[in-house]
């Protein structure tokens, strides 16, 4: 498998395991599975409420010598309700804890949007932080404490726009390492990939699947399925292979990594052996004119009456 190669030559296998809605009760056979047939990298979060199921997980896995731990990138992510300068090393620290970790190998300010310490998901404009209230130069550089400490060995940000990692960039002259946004083939990004590429960013593609078992309240009537795509399709039919396979394949070509989420072991299987397919250049450019700037995520959940973030605000567009 390839890898994205940081700054000190660490390598990020660049197909890792999602676990976002991997339930608690699923989780642990779905993380010692997926380590057992071969993914060395998990994508985690602090808000996906099953960090220490996957901790078990580890546990197991690390005591029993089925994988050292250091032949795992595992990546985690601050959630909002800790941006604040004193509040991101105890959310790292309870993150390790619950995930039975000394360290991390990426660490993402998930949102650019901070909300009070006491919420976890905010109905209310008051239960939110502005930009100057929680300024996120400060969560970075309280980041990159984190990093100097060993705590996690690289730092990277999630649902950022190119106007955020800019003036992220230029108030703390540190540059995340990482990105992870929404990318398949019906939101490309191509703009704020080539930025990515310049400013040295490595990007990870979430939903590359257009993640069909959100809650029903995270999505919207007639949402399409990528997986349904003709192209996609005929594709797929003439590599012998599934459709939601070509996705995957689809962000590896593109030299981006990729976090499909399965609890499902056939289809895990499936997700693995998708990041050995090579698509030629016309397949390449068959799926690139597919692009429709379709966000499944599309961050309209931040909005709140009189609140200061909106979907507009967050993408920049
Ligand atoms: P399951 O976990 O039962 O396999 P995303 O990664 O975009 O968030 O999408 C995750 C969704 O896609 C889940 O519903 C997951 O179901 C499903 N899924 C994962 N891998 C495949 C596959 N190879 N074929 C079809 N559906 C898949």
């Amino acid at each position: 498998m390839n890898n994205l190669t940081f700054e000190d030559n660490h390598n990020m296998p660049i197909l890792g395991l999602g676990t976002w809605k991997s339930k608690p009760g699923e989780v642990y056979e779905a993380i010692v599975n997926a380590v057992k047939i071969g993914y060395r990298h998990i994508d985690c979060a602090a808000i996906y409420a099953n960090e220490k199921e996957i901790g078990t997980a580890f546990n197991y896995l690390f005591t029993n010598n089925i994988v050292k731990r250091e032949e795992m990138w595992i990546t985690s992510k601050l959630w909002n309700n800790a941006h604040l300068s004193k509040d991101v090393k105890p959310a790292l620290q309870k993150t390790l804890a619950d995930l039975q970790l000394d360290y991390l190998d990426l660490y993402l300010i998930h949102w650019p949007i901070a909300v009070k310490p006491e919420v976890m998901s905010a109905s209310k404009a008051d239960e939110y932080l502005t930009p100057d209230e929680a300024s996120l130069a400060v969560t970075w550089l309280a980041m990159n404490e984190c990093k100097k400490e060993g705590l996690t060995k690289h730092i990277g940000v999630s649902n950022f726009s190119e106007v955020k990692l800019t003036d992220l960039i230029k108030s703390t002259k540190i540059t995340p390492e990482a990105n992870q946004i929404e990318l398949h083939p019906y939101l490309q990004q191509n703009a704020l990939v080539a930025f990515c590429e310049k400013t040295g960013i490595h990007l990870t593609a979430y939903s590359p699947l257009g993640s069909g078992d959100r809650s029903a309240g995270l999505k919207k009537e007639n949402e399409p399925d990528l997986m349904a795509i003709p192209t996609v399709m005929e594709i797929a039919k003439t590599h012998n292979v599934t459709p939601a396979q070509i996705l995957i394949a689809w962000s590896i070509n593109r030299g981006t990594s990729v976090i499909p989420k399965s609890t499902n072991a056939g289809r895990q299987k499936l997700n693995l052996e998708a990041a050995e397919i090579v698509l030629s250049d016309a397949e390449m450019i068959a799926l690139a004119k597919l692009d429709q700037h379709y966000r499944y995520v599309d961050g309209k959940f931040w909005e709140v009456p009189g609140g200061f973030y909106t979907a507009k605000w967050l993408w920049d567009e």
